[in-house]
């Protein structure tokens, strides 16, 4: 399974860019607005030259014409940008669209497996279940990702699940088993991946006993 960060943020992005586990990059209008007065084809630039890899930039329209309208502009900004749609039958006639002229989508804000399906029969590149806000609604997020991978398997389909709203690093690991493709992660839940009391109290040890040692 592919890690992407979930983020808007060029710091954090830069910075775990050099640890060398990022496949790719997911905003939102949400993650763009934390980032006071940024350009948004700017950011998207920006994170596309950090990056080598799919950089997912959302459009703002509710209409397929609108949406495929940002969608042909966010195109020209990199190759690599995907072009995020909602969950919608105009969404759906939005990745159909552009999916013609070979532009990449990733269909967001899925809750669903037949939503999942549905994205993936019109084209879609990526599909991106919510997993942390299926939980917050006491259902398992982590189930959703599973039957869609069922459902794909059973149709040979090839449109990537990308585990999406990780909230703890719990989430990664139950992504990658139930057949995720990639997880996108807030930085810092890349971060608290990597943390163990054992792993510190191990350094600090090693470290006592090098000043202790024997000339
Ligand atoms: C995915 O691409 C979304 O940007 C993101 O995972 C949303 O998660 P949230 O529930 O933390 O807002």
């Amino acid at each position: 399974m592919q890690l992407y960060l979930d983020t808007a943020n060029l710091g954090e992005i830069r910075e775990a860019a050099s640890w060398g586990v990022l496949s790719g990059v997911t905003t939102n209008p949400t993650l763009m607005a934390r980032e006071k007065g940024a350009d948004f084809q700017a950011t998207i630039q920006e994170i596309a030259s950090l990056v080598d890899g799919p950089i997912s930039a959302e459009t703002i329209a509710l209409d397929a014409e609108g949406m495929i309208r940002e969608g042909l502009e966010y195109a020209q900004w990199h190759p690599n940008v995907i072009i995020k749609v909602p969950s919608t039958t105009e969404g759906l006639k939005a990745v159909y669209a552009l999916a013609k002229q070979n532009i990449r989508t990733n269909v967001t804000l899925c809750f669903n497996p037949i939503q999942a399906l549905m994205a993936a029969r019109a084209g879609a590149f990526i599909i991106s279940p919510f997993v942390g806000r299926v939980d917050d609604i006491g259902v398992d997020g982590i189930q959703l990702i599973r039957e869609i991978r069922g459902v794909y398997n059973a149709g040979g389909i090839q449109t990537r699940i990308l585990s999406a709203s990780i909230r703890h690093p719990r989430h990664i690991v139950e992504s990658a088993l139930a057949g995720a493709d990639i997880a996108t992660c807030p930085y810092k839940v890349l971060q608290q991946a990597m943390q163990h009391p054992l792993t510190d109290i191990g350094i600090e040890r090693f470290l006592a006993d090098w000043q202790h040692r024997q000339a």
